[in-house]
């Protein structure tokens, strides 16, 4: 079965193919207008979608060596995300869709990223614990099958990815945040300052972390680089404020499911801090990171649980419209 996938939940105009399971291509265009805004403009996002996505699944059918004839499906991301930049896939798989006499499948964009961890680990087994850490979200499943899906805790206020997002921006490095902070915090003392770590009540698996940054916002307000403590310094304390607190909440989850397993998920998986000091901190257990380029908004993920949910038969008609606010249950 060979499947096409396309992505456009915010500003990565993807598209992939899946061919029986296995990833042929996967194409990404990353939308770098947006750099100079600090975030993503939802308008100006859509309009690229509008003109990339075209060469986009030209490409990506090009790499995989697939013809259009050859498809037997399309999956498409129905949300969660920004409306117009769904409606703008949405509309373009719809169209190609029926061009070419195939179904549309809608899918999770939450799902994708649980199930990106299957691509490169196909025997990946059920159950598991899932931290699903991206730009919007902040929860902890447990996952005991295909659409079998527990809510364990979610973030009262901001995500994880939005914390590195927005501490960035006070610390006056460019957007997306995550990456930049990564890179900013290399050679940094992630112990000079004691950002403080919200656990909330002694089992809580619920997050926040506008506190975190507030107080990042203040410690900044007076700072200036000394020969004891750098730039980097406070850097470096503040992404493992971040990336403490997501793997104290793992270690709790683990502990009150019994799993054994545990999955990283969403955009912020990618983290080499927070990959490694899970490793670290529960080094028991199994923790599964997605690839590199998986980890971030990818169609690699939605061809492949597109496929699945084929199998599973879930194909359903073309009455479907984006969902910006769609939950994973
Ligand atoms: O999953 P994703 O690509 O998009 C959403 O579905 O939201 O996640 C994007 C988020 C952004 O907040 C970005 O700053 C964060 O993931 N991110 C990272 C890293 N790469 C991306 N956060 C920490 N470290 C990274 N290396
Ligand atoms: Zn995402």
């Amino acid at each position: 079965m060979i499947i096409l996938g396309i992505e456009t939940s915010c500003d990565e105009t993807a598209a992939s193919i899946c061919k029986d399971g296995k990833i042929l291509s996967n194409t990404i265009s990353r939308q770098l207008i947006h750099t100079e805004f600090g975030g993503v403009v939802p308008e100006i996002a859509s309009r690229e979608h509008e003109t990339l996505l075209n060469s986009v699944v030209h490409a990506t059918l090009l790499e995989s060596e697939i013809e259009l004839p050859e498809l037997d499906a399309i999956a498409v991301t129905q949300g969660p995300g920004l409306a117009g930049t769904l409606l703008t896939g949405i509309s373009f798989a719809k169209g190609l869709g029926i061009g070419l006499g195939i179904p549309v499948i809608p899918v999770n964009h939450l799902e994708g990223h649980i199930f990106a961890n299957f691509l490169e680990n196909q025997f990946l087994k059920f159950p598991f614990v899932c931290l699903l850490v991206s730009g919007g979200h902040t929860q902890l499943w447990s996952i005991k099958g295909m659409e079998r899906y527990i809510l364990l805790g979610e973030t009262r206020d901001d995500a994880a990815g939005e914390a590195f997002d927005k501490g960035a921006r006070i610390l006056g490095l460019k957007y997306p945040g995550g990456p930049e902070i990564e890179k900013a915090a290399l050679g940094g003392d992630s112990n000079k300052i004691d950002f403080p770590r919200s656990l909330l009540s002694k089992n809580s698996l619920e997050f926040s972390f506008s506190g975190l940054k507030t107080s990042l916002l203040y410690f900044m307000d007076d700072f200036k680089e000394t020969e004891t403590v750098k730039l980097k310094d406070v850097i470096s304390s503040y992404q493992k404020a971040i990336v403490d607190t997501l793997v104290e909440k793992v270690k709790r989850a683990l502990s009150i499911t019994g799993y054994n397993r545990c999955v990283i998920a969403g955009g912020v998986a990618a983290n080499k801090c927070l990959r490694e000091q899970l490793d670290m901190i529960l080094p028991t257990k199994e923790i599964i990171f997605p690839e590199l380029s998986f980890c971030t908004d990818n169609a690699a993920m939605i061809s492949y649980l597109g496929e699945l949910k084929i199998k599973l038969g879930k194909c359903e008609s073309l009455d479907f419209s984006a969902n910006p606010n769609l939950k994973l249950i």
